[in-house]
């Protein structure tokens, strides 16, 4: 067997409005062998959050196969998809989503509470991813007393907090100046390199791009030939 994490196969997804269907994949085959930082690249509307999305087991797919870790996660039923993504898959998105009302580490606790972790464990795990994303100072901090990138850096410290199989991150620095996406990309290739985290990450920033391993392109919902390496 090979050692690809993520294996899709022939894989579409539909959307309807009223009573039009619209096709957005269109039969996408893929692998992402384990230990990869895959940069997902692609005009706007060429379907990179919905894939994103299938890949993380927040939507499931109209047509083909996703198979995580050796598991179909497309023929999960009932809340099966819902418990495995708490245990397998942390998300950064473009806008952090913290919780205002929650300090940084109450934010980073959250997926925790999923668990049957006890309080005190909850509270040591998350102190130690806010270390890893370099804010063990800040862990009493409102979102609202933070810079875009602290806060972006706390949205990953959730999102590594289960110690997830899979990191997914959709435009992770789509809000943030050069230099902050900068060390937000580098906080993820760190988390790459020498904490072995499988990354994917959707991106149309090409020099965001350049953080990853790897580059896959989309266009209308197809997957186009890998770029040469730059
Ligand atoms: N929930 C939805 N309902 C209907 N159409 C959707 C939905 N989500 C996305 N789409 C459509 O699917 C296409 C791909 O969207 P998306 O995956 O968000 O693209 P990207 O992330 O590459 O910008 C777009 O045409 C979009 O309008
Ligand atoms: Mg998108």
């Amino acid at each position: 067997m090979s050692d690809s994490l993520v294996t899709i196969r022939q894989l579409t997804k539909n959307y309807t409005r009223g009573k039009q269907t619209v096709e957005v994949l269109h039969g996408i085959d893929l692998e992402i062998p384990r230990g990869d930082f895959v940069a997902l690249m692609g005009p706007s509307g060429s379907g990179k959050t919905t894939l994103l999305n299938l890949i993380g087991g927040l939507d499931t797919p109209s047509g083909g196969s996703v198979s995580v870790d050796g598991k179909r996660i497309d023929q999960f039923k009932g809340g099966e998809l819902a418990k495995w993504r708490a245990e397998h898959v942390g998300f950064v998105f473009q806008f952090y989503n913290l919780l205002p009302v929650l300090s940084a580490l109450k934010n980073v606790e959250l997926p925790l509470l999923l668990t049957k972790m006890g309080g005190a464990e909850r509270a040591k795990r998350a102190q130690v991813a806010l270390t890893l994303v370099g804010l063990a100072d800040r862990g009493s901090h409102k979102p609202s007393e933070l810079s875009g990138g602290q806060e972006q850096r706390v949205a990953i410290a959730r999102a590594l907090v289960t110690d997830p199989t899979l990191l997914v991150c959709d435009e992770p620095t789509g809000d943030l100046d050069r230099k902050t996406a900068d060390e937000i990309l580098g906080l993820l290739q760190v988390l790459n390199r020498e904490h072995g985290k499988t990354i994917i990450m959707v991106t149309h920033d090409p020099k965001a791009a350049e953080f990853a391993s790897r580059t896959v392109h989309l266009d209308k919902g197809q997957l186009v030939d890998d770029a040469p390496a730059h």
